[in-house]
């Protein structure tokens, strides 16, 4: 659903983003790992349209969309979680959602009641009408993502959604988004640093280093690669595997 042809994005010297090529099937959870710099969010800004790509194509079902504003993205069913969260926090947390809804694709028949299971399963339900201000850091983080489902995406992409959770706040929300990739064909790119998470969450996973990919493959052939653990996952995790 999502191909990416060597695409490179380069910040006055820095070469951000190298060289890329890759192809995301429907429905598939597809994990983005590297060390901090290693191009992962401007990977993610390149495929959403925040950042214009210097070089190379990306195209959805087989359309291009390297001409595509961001908006126009999203209208194709790209959607995406930031780093930074980026929530209104002056509206409450159905205002938030409701947001989001507006500028999505055509709304789908059975739409609202999959909104409104995963409004449950990201566990916000005693928390629509309270403003987005008075949520905890977890809880801004699955309201990020519901925002985000509220668009019916058919590429949900998700930069370090467990970051600052913790290990209970991670396992729920690994269920909540396997719950997600079972209820349709959306497929899912995430990046995280929580290495077990990841392993768990993704079927395939590629990893980037230098704005470059340097391993494409299962969590197991991942983790067994000697230019990944050189570069991103070290000694002590070859060891602890
Ligand atoms: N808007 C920008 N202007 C200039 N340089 C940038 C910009 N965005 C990113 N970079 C540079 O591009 C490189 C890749 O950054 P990026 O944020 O994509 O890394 P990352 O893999 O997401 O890292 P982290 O794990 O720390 O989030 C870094 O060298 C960064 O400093
Ligand atoms: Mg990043």
């Amino acid at each position: 659903m999502l191909e990416l042809k060597g695409v490179s994005k380069t910040f006055g010297g820095v070469k951000a983003v190298q060289n890329v090529s890759m192809t995301i099937a429907p429905g598939e959870v597809r994990g983005l790992i590297g060390p901090n710099g290693a191009g992962k969010s401007t990977l993610v800004n390149l495929i959403s349209g925040l950042l214009r790509h210097s070089t190379g194509t990306i195209s959805i079902h087989g359309e291009g969309v390297d001409k595509l504003s961001a908006h126009q993205r999203a209208h194709l069913g790209i959607a995406r979680t930031f780093q930074n969260l980026r929530v209104f926090g002056s509206l409450t947390v159905q205002q938030n959602i409701d947001v989001a809804g507006y500028s999505g694709q055509a709304s789908h028949r059975n739409g609202n009641d999959i909104l409104r299971e995963a409004i449950a399963r990201f566990d916000l339900a005693d928390k629509l009408h309270a403003p987005a201000s008075s949520l905890a850091y977890g809880q801004l983080r699955r309201l990020e993502i519901v925002r985000a489902l509220a668009l019916r995406p058919r590429l949900l992409m998700l930069d370090e959604p467990a970051a600052g959770m913790n290990e209970q706040e991670t396992d729920d929300l690994r269920e909540a988004l396997s719950w997600v990739r079972s209820q349709s064909d959306c497929a899912i790119l995430v990046i995280d640093h929580d290495l077990k998470f990841i392993m768990a969450l993704s079927e395939r996973i590629t990893v980037l280093n230098l704005g470059a990919v340097i391993a494409n493959g299962s969590p197991k052939e991942v983790s067994e690669n000697r230019q990944v653990i050189d570069a991103y996952l070290g000694e002590d995790y070859e060891h602890a595997a």
